[in-house]
């Protein structure tokens, strides 16, 4: 029955009203930190990402302590090497950057869910994800290897999940076979299902010094057009043993984020990239926007169109004006 049987307005009437019959919440259980960990004991402001600095790990075990304390679930580590070689080996080393900081976060805070990056990109020469061939092509099948590698590695440091971010085909089973065979058939894999070849990871590339020297990643991370082979980019990590799968970017991929919740049913998580952050950093910097109200409103959105969990630059702030 329609108008004036039916009025909308009844139920927006209060704010008690209104969050009574709120649809979606946004709360800091949901909420994934990122952040960037390098060696040395330097503080690294970076530029394009206001609030967000290179962390030393004493740094960074100061930080996952804020995190926990305003009830951030979990943390999402990339490490930044002091240095790089062709095959990326700073990736797998066991005292490597990421393999230190899990060591040092996990034994001072044993409650935050630490969760880490799985990709070569940081630690190769030439920044690709994979090995690169003499031709310029990346060699999916010598990169799996190394990538299970790094996981196995995390994983024995202490991490509690593992979070492949490459884009090659067979990673996901890779990561699941290896981390089985050596003793880690409890730790999850949250996969970069759906990770398109994204302007928006501009600002990341300046912090984690991962720019390609050559080329780009379209020969590996998806079409921004397509949305169907993201629906089995997930359907196919599952199978291959992803616990949870990602979307990334965020907030231009919501229809992406729907489908994928509804193909799977599994845990989604999406990723409000670095370029998602800064975008809403100038705009509030410059008198533009109100910084908290569309902040509050971009991650809810992104939980509506069907995130379980949301990855963002912006986690202790949302956590802060939440309490
Ligand atoms: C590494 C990786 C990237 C991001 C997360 N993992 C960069 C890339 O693929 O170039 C981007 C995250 C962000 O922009 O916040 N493969």
């Amino acid at each position: 029955m329609a108008f004036p049987a039916t009025r909308m307005r009844r139920l927006r009437k209060t704010g008690v009203l209104r969050g009574m019959v709120r649809e979606t919440e946004l709360s800091p259980s949901h909420l994934v930190y990122p952040m960037f960990v390098g060696l040395g004991e330097a503080r690294a402001p970076i530029e394009a990402m206001p609030g967000i600095d290179r962390l030393s790990i004493s740094h960074a075990v100061e930080e996952a302590g804020q995190a926990q304390e305003l009830g951030i679930a979990a943390l999402l580590l990339f490490g930044v090497p002091a240095d790089k070689d062709e095959v990326g080996s700073g990736a797998y080393d066991e005292e490597g950057v990421v393999q230190l900081a899990v060591r040092a976060i996990t034994e001072a805070h044993p409650d935050l869910v630490v969760i880490t990056d799985v990709c070569l990109c940081g630690y190769t020469s030439h920044g690709h994800c994979g090995v690169v061939l003499e031709d310029g092509r990346i060699d999916n099948d010598a990169t799996l290897d190394l990538l299970a590698r790094t996981a196995v590695s995390h994983a024995q440091a202490g991490a509690h999940a593992v979070a492949p971010s490459d884009m090659m085909d067979g990673r996901v089973g890779a990561l699941r076979g290896a981390l089985d065979a050596e003793g880690c058939q409890d730790t999850p894999s949250v996969a970069y299902s759906a990770k398109f070849a994204s302007a928006f990871y501009g600002p990341f590339r300046e912090a984690a010094d991962s720019a390609p020297a050559f080329g780009d990643r379209r020969s590996y991370q998806m079409d921004p057009a397509n949305a169907d082979e993201a629906v089995r980019e997930a359907l196919l990590d599952v199978e291959e043993g992803a616990d949870m799968v990602m979307v990334k970017p965020a907030l231009p991929y919501l229809d992406v984020i729907r489908r994928v919740k509804e193909a799977t049913r599994v845990p989604v998580a999406a990723y409000n990239v670095s370029g998602e952050y800064s975008m809403l950093k100038a705009a509030a910097a410059a008198g533009y926007l109100d910084e908290r109200a569309t902040v509050l409103e971009a991650l809810t959105a992104i939980r509506r169109a069907g995130a379980d969990v949301v990855i963002s630059y912006h986690a202790k702030d949302v956590a802060r004006w939440l309490r």
